[in-house]
Formats: structure tokens, sequence, C-alpha cells
């Protein structure tokens, strides 16, 4: 029940008035910009990353990491001896996010541009890499891809921001750009 509900009831038949017209017209013009800024934005303010995901499982998706992680391994680091890997400029990187590290150390060049494919071998992790714009949700059983082109030289930090357990707050890792 409304506090001073129509006389008659029959709000429907009532004109519309002049000030309840001009909301209803304010409303539905800002409800069209707001629609189409998403894609507009989406295009040209560099908020959103444009980022794919594939089905994947954590099995396949870790033999991929460990092929690479043969392939082009330049040493290790650190007392777990977490390898330091150098993939060629401009090709596929894949990384991984687990209880409680982001695997591997990785070497990449200044401006070249790199795809990135990152999963989940356990639960929901957060990838963050400092200090750039990239901020991703990674699932086990997806594979997220996105490309990164590493424009300043020095080492970037990978942060898991999502919650993950005990060792949430040590999941860290480093990305290298020379
Ligand atoms: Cu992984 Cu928090």
């Amino acid at each position: 029940m409304a506090i001073t509900p129509p006389e008659q009831k029959i709000w429907w038949n009532q004109p519309l008035d002049k000030v309840e017209g001009t909301w209803v017209i304010v409303a539905l013009v800002w409800c069209l910009i707001l629609f189409l800024w998403m894609p507009w934005w989406h295009l040209y303010g560099k908020q959103n990353l444009s980022n794919e995901s594939y089905r994947t499982s954590p099995d396949r998706f870790e033999k991929k990491v460990q092929e690479m992680v043969a392939k082009y391994k330049v040493g290790e680091e650190g007392k777990t001896g977490i390898p330091v890997v150098r993939p060629p400029a401009g090709s596929d990187v894949y990384f991984l996010g687990r209880l409680w590290e982001w695997y591997p150390i990785l070497e990449l060049e200044k401006d070249k541009t790199y795809k990135f494919h990152i999963s989940s071998l356990d639960y929901q992790h957060g990838l963050s890499i400092q200090p750039v714009n990239i901020n991703l949700q990674i699932l086990p059983g997806y594979e997220t891809v996105v490309k990164f082109t590493p424009d300043q030289a020095g080492n970037y930090g990978v942060v898991c921001n999502e919650f993950c357990g005990a060792g949430h707050h040590q999941m860290l890792g480093k990305i290298t750009v020379k």
C-alpha cells in the first residue's frame, strides 16, 4: 500500500505528470548511454583485458607447463629450486598457480608480446601482475589466455589476490623483464 494511494485507484488511466515523464526520459537516456559505454570502454578505455578462456584439465595443463620449463629453463632460484624460464620472444607462455606458488619464474624481453596461458591446478587463485593492469580469476579446468607486452624493464611482482588458504599471503611469483 502506497503512503498516498491514488483516489480512484486507476493510476494507469491518469495522465502522466510532466515531472514524472521527464524523469522517465532522463533515466532512459542515461540507461542507453551506460549501455553503449560498456562496449566503447572495452575497446578504448584500456580498462578491461581482452582475455579468452578454454577448457583444460589440471593434468593436461601441468604437462604443457613442464614441457615449456624443460625446453627453456635457464636456472633455478630459492631454496625450493623453482625454475627460471626464458621462453623465446613472442612465444606462448604457460604459467600456473597452485597452493601456494606461481610457477615458474619467467624472464621476458621488453616490448615483445607474449601469449600467456594461465590455469590453476587446485583451487581458485587471483593472478595479479604488478604494476600492470593484469588481474584475472584463475580457475582449475579453465585455461585463461591473455596477451602481455611488458614495456618496462625490471622485476614484476606476481601476487594472488583471491583468498586460497593458509599460504595465500605467500603466494608470490616473479617475472623479470630485460
Ligand atoms: Cu592463491 Cu590466494
